[in-house]
Formats: structure tokens, C-alpha cells, sequence
């Protein structure tokens, strides 16, 4: 599940009541307990190290700011100066916390499961830094694409070399694959899709798979963009809710597929689950799918639930 860890889980809730979410990210030992609450409780074959695509943002020296409301930026970087404010970092030395909870999870888990490290594609880290918040019609950044391209291009530049370091130093930590997150690539129009989001998510794509690890490519809206998605060069493509999986197997019969329940679908009831759980995983003939929601776990959604999906997925 996307968000394995978090605050569906009583044992997350106790301890983010005494950890703010940043600190917790921050936090070698609380990272790594809470990356293995959902391991511990559902045995999945797959963790995910507990952190947040925002995290290396605040390495550049951006004020991240976690609400109620979701992430919210103190200055948005709209100009060229705010843009080469942004630094590029050592990823050993700033954000060390992440490949020390990877290089403790990979110990610690052994062969029972892979151990999954992840970042945000360069063009959704720059939604957030152009919008200062998550958005609903992406209007700033939108705007910027022909108002100033110059600064775009640059920032989404700096994004991806800054990726590509921070996720090379996650697979020499032990990270057995890469999820890259475009969550927000799936708001864009196909044409412009191809032109702003997929050239430094290919970038990106590629330092990881020179290390010869794979990667998992995750957008929401995908339907319109998959060709596309495709030629980013990941080894997976992560699907959303809306689309039947079967049938992009059969655009994409050679690629490894993820996904896809609603995430709302574990809202109802665990028979429901069970049943939508299982279609899913016989359609796909247990062959070249990783069983997976088709975006992450809403905090509202009940435990005998999520049981029920891995139940089925056993079953
Ligand atoms: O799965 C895991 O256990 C790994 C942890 C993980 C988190 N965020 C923890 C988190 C992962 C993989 C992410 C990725 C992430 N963060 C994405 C891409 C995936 C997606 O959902 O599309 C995005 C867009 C973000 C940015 C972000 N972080 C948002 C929009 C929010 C607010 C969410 C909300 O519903 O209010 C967060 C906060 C966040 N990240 C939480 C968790 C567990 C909840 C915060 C809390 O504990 O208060």
C-alpha cells in the first residue's frame, strides 16, 4: 500500500502525538519503528522507508511547514534568484537520516521482504515549490510554462540533479527498488505532459537504474499519460484507481504493472475488500503485477480492511 505507514494506524497516531512530523522524519529510530509498524502487523513483501517527498526540499534550504491542511511552503520560489537559492546538498550529510533508516530496515528485515526508497519526480517537487501548497488547478505553475519557461527549466534542472543524488545515496544505503512519485504530472495535458514532466523524470529514471536498481513510477491520472509513462524508462508503472488494470496489460503486455484498488474501496465493507482484492490479483494471473492501491491509504480507512486486502492477496 502507498503511505504503508501512517495515521490509519493507532500505533503511528501515538507517536506522532509526541514527535512533529518533520522531527519524526528526521528521527533515525522513530523512522525506522514506524516504517515497520505495517510489516510487523500485515507481513507485506515490501517496506517503505518512512519519510516524505517534501524532506530533500528542506535540505535546499526551503521552510516546509506540515499542517492540518496539508504542506505548506513559507516563500514559494517564483523567480530566478529564489531558484538559485536552491542548493544542491549532500545527501550523506544533510539528509543522512534517510540511508541510515534504509541501511536499518534492509538489516533488519533480511530476506522477508525488499526495502523501497522513494522521492518525488522533479515535476512534482515543483508544484509544490511554485504553488507553496498543494493546488487545485496548478494555476502558478501553469502560468509559468510560457510566462517564464527560463526559470522552470532551471528549477526542474536543479530538482533533478538534486533527486538523482538523493536517491543514488538510498540504493548504496540498500534499497533493493526506487519509487519515484509524480503525483501531480497527471494534471498536465498529454502534449505538455511530454514536455515539462517526463524529460527530467527520464533523467531521473536513469541515474537509479545505472545502479542497477528498479524503479517504480507512480502518477494519479494516468490514463491519458501512459504512453508517455512508458518511455520514462521505468522498469514498473504504478496505476491509478480508474483505470482496469487488465486493460493496460493489454496496451503494455512486456511491463510490469502496480496497483490498482481505490483507496476509498477499503472504506467499505471487508467482504467488498476481499472480493475486489481477489478479482484484481486473478485477472492479473499473478504475473508481472505488484498487488498495490491506486494511490495511497486514506487516514479514515478501517484496520479489518486492510486485513482483508492482504488476506485476499494470501488467498
Ligand atoms: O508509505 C509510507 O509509509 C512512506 C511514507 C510517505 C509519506 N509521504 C508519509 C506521510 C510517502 C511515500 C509520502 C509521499 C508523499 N508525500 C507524496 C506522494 C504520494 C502521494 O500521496 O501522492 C506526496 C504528494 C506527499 C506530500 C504530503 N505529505 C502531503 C500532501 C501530506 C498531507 C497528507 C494529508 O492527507 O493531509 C503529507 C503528510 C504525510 N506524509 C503524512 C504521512 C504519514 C501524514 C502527516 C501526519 O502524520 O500528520
Amino acid at each position: 500500500m502507498m503511505r504503508q505507514a501512517g495515521r490509519y494506524l493507532p500505533e503511528y497516531r501515538q507517536v506522532r502525538e509526541k514527535l512533529p512530523f518533520f522531527d519524526l522524519c528526521q528521527n533515525v529510530d522513530a523512522a525506522v519503528e514506524v516504517s515497520l509498524h505495517p510489516f510487523t502487523r500485515f507481513h507485506p513483501d515490501a517496506v517503505i522507508v518512512f519519510s516524505d517527498i517534501l524532506v530533500p526540499l528542506q535540505a535546499m534550504g526551503v521552510d516546509v511547514l506540515m499542517g492540518g491542511g496539508g504542506p505548506r511552503l513559507a516563500d514559494p520560489v517564483r523567480t530566478m534568484p529564489d531558484v538559485e537559492r536552491l542548493s544542491l546538498f549532500d545527501p550523506l550529510e544533510k539528509t543522512r537520516f534517510v540511508p541510515d533508516a534504509i541501511a536499518a530496515l534492509r538489516k533488519l528485515v533480511g530476506d522477508n521482504a525488499a526495502v523501497l526508497g522513494f522521492a518525488g519526480a522533479p515535476w512534482t517537487l515543483a508544484a509544490y515549490l511554485v504553488e507553496g501548497k498543494a493546488s487545485r488547478h496548478f494555476e502558478k505553475i501553469k502560468a509559468m510554462t510560457s510566462r517564464n519557461p527560463e526559470v522552470l527549466r532551471e528549477l526542474l534542472s536543479r530538482l533533478s540533479k538534486m533527486t538523482s543524488d538523493y536517491l543514488e545515496a538510498q540504493v548504496d544505503a540498500g534499497a533493493d527498488a526506487i519509487q519515484i512519485f509524480d503525483t501531480w504530472a497527471g494534471e498536465l495535458t498529454a502534449r505538455d505532459y511530454r514536455a515539462w514532466a517526463l524529460p527530467p523524470a527520464r533523467e531521473v529514471i536513469a541515474a537509479v537504474r545505472k545502479k542497477g536498481k528498479p524503479v517504480i513510477y507512480f502518477l494519479t491520472g494516468t490514463a491519458p499519460h501512459l504512453d508517455a509513462m512508458a518511455e520514462t524508462g521505468a522498469d514498473i508503472l504504478s496505476i491509478d484507481w480508474r483505470m482496469e488494470l487488465l486493460d493496460v496489460r493489454r496496451r503494455f503486455p512486456e511491463k510490469v504493472l502496480q496497483g490498482n484498488l481505490d483507496p476509498a474501496a477499503l472504506l467499505g465493507t471487508p467482504e467488498a475488500v476481499f472480493a475486489q482484492t481477489r478479482e484484481m490479483v486473478s485477472s492479473m494471473g499473478g504475473r508481472g503485477h505488484i498487488l498495490n492501491l491506486g494511490h495511497g491509504i486514506l487516514p479514515s480507512t478501517p484496520i479489518e480492511c486492510v486485513e482483508a486486502f492482504y488476506e485476499a492477496a494470501r488467498s
